[in-house]
């Protein structure tokens, strides 16, 4: 397929995996509908259309899982723990480590800091997403040490390093993303990982942006956990992933206390209910009927990426960059957010800001005049967008009205699913309201700005 942008034909190939919403169109404010384009997938993903025919197969036979004699229980059960088996085939698990099911990233890292020995030592860059960046805050005893906004990966491992180094004894974690759900950029996990290890420390790879994206290899990387979201991997069935070292996480209290985690529970004579837990940390920390059709769209997604083979995904998505970083370059009101540079790897995920355009403005109305969805705000990341708009950290920063320069961005995020079209749309679509203004009035309700209603 060739596409044309500016002027210079680009030719690109289809998109490499069907999601479900391909045709679906939406209403425009100034009249009329068309294609929605979908380009937030960095918030969530369409589904696969792999992934739902899955579970649709799946459904006449759901039933409960690790608690039923019947047939369709037997086979959920199966079908769960295969689909465990499947997901850590797909994270490169080592032998001794173990899948923990869980709703989503923030919950899994929350898991793993209610899992923390006493005293824990934690390490975290002010870059990352709120979900990596404070539930270690909360950790029963744990000191929390958050390092400043590095300028290269180099600085990164660098300031790693030097903090580790001077950290007293005892249990240390450095928690640390893949793919930054802001610049896109692509984080020096392997070296982390490696400054980690040399100094006792574990640690924890937030993976939300870079398992859609790259083959992540546990014992490649040498991370202890890797933590994903299915939402964000096509799978929009309410699970999430946390998977890796065990001991921790069998050491700990479990994570909800219920049915399922439980071995023996006995009411004693004195009247106090006592339970013995599990101890295989999946579960241990799987409390409550599990979410079996969460775990199978995980496992089929988790299929259907390695079956289209990241390299093919890759060079897809390095085609819908090229395509869009050219058409933001002839916009010269633009600016690209990053934290490492112009050069950076980086996946489908890019963030800028027009000058004179709040940000929440743009989004409105590239969708409500254009039909193309993305995200304007501070992407639950807000020190490090502040940082990336020259702002301090005190500085507000909401989606506001209009009118309101906040600190704010405009995200545009996309993968297997987005056509080259929706990518030349976004970038025709932005330079035409750079260039003539909005051509509808928008104002501010309930906190985001949306089309002011017809006079
Ligand atoms: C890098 C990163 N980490 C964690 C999360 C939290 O994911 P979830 O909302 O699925 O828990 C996100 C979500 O945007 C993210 O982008």
């Amino acid at each position: 397929m060739t596409v044309s942008l500016a002027g210079n034909p680009v030719t690109c190939d289809l998109p490499p995996l069907p999601v479900l919403g391909r045709d679906v169109t939406v209403p425009l404010v100034t009249g009329g509908e068309v294609t929605y384009a979908a380009l937030d997938y960095a918030a969530s993903a369409p589904a696969l259309q792999r992934v739902w025919d899955d579970v649709a197969a799946y459904a006449p036979y759901y039933g409960s899982v690790h608690r039923g004699a019947g047939y369709l229980s037997q086979l959920s059960t199966e079908l769960f723990e295969q689909s465990r088996a499947t997901v850590a085939g797909f994270l490169g698990c080592r032998p001794t480590d173990e899948v923990v099911f869980t709703r989503s990233t923030t919950d899994s890292l929350n898991l793993l800091a209610a899992a923390l020995p006493e005293g824990t030592q934690v390490f975290v860059f002010e870059t990352e997403h709120h979900a990596a960046l404070l539930p270690w805050q909360r950790a029963k005893g744990a000191r929390v040490t958050c390092l400043a906004a590095p300028r290269t990966p180099e600085q990164a491992v660098a300031a790693l390093d030097v903090a580790l180094h001077g950290a007293p004894k005892g249990p240390k974690l450095v928690c640390a993303t893949g793919a930054s759900n802001v610049t896109g950029e692509l984080w020096p996990v392997r070296e982390l990982a490696a400054a980690a290890h040399r100094h006792g420390a574990r640690i924890v790879l937030d993976a939300a942006q870079l398992v859609p994206h790259r083959a992540v290899d546990i014992g490649e990387l040498d991370v202890d956990w890797v933590a994903f979201s299915g939402h964000k991997l096509y799978a929009p069935f309410g699970a999430g992933v946390l998977a890796g070292r065990p001991d921790w996480l069998r050491d700990a209290e479990p994570y909800l206390a219920g049915g399922g985690a439980t071995r023996t529970v006995v009411r004693r004579a004195d009247g106090e209910v006592e339970a013995e837990w599990q101890e295989s940390a999946a579960a241990r920390h799987e409390a409550g009927s599990p979410n079996v059709i969460g775990a199978y769209a995980i496992a089929s997604a988790c299929k259907a990426l390695t079956e289209a083979g990241f390299d093919r995904l890759d060079e897809h998505e390095a085609q819908l960059l090229t395509l869009l970083r050219d058409g933001l370059a002839e916009i010269p009101q633009v600016r690209v957010l990053s934290l490492f540079g112009a050069d950076a790897d980086r996946v489908g995920v890019l963030s800028f800001v027009v000058s004179g355009w709040n940000s929440s403005h743009l989004a409105a109305a590239l969708s409500a005049e254009h039909g193309i969805g993305v995200r304007d705000g501070l992407f639950c990341a807000h020190p490090l967008v502040k940082h990336l708009l020259g702002g301090r950290p005190e500085d507000p920063g909401a989606c506001g009205s209009p009118e309101d320069l906040s600190f704010n961005a405009v995200r545009i995020s996309f993968g297997a699913g987005t056509p080259p079209e929706h990518v030349t749309r976004f970038v025709e679509a932005l330079a035409t309201l750079v260039r003539e203004g909005a051509s509808w009035t928008y104002h501010t309700r309930n906190g985001r700005c949306v089309p002011a209603p017809s006079a």
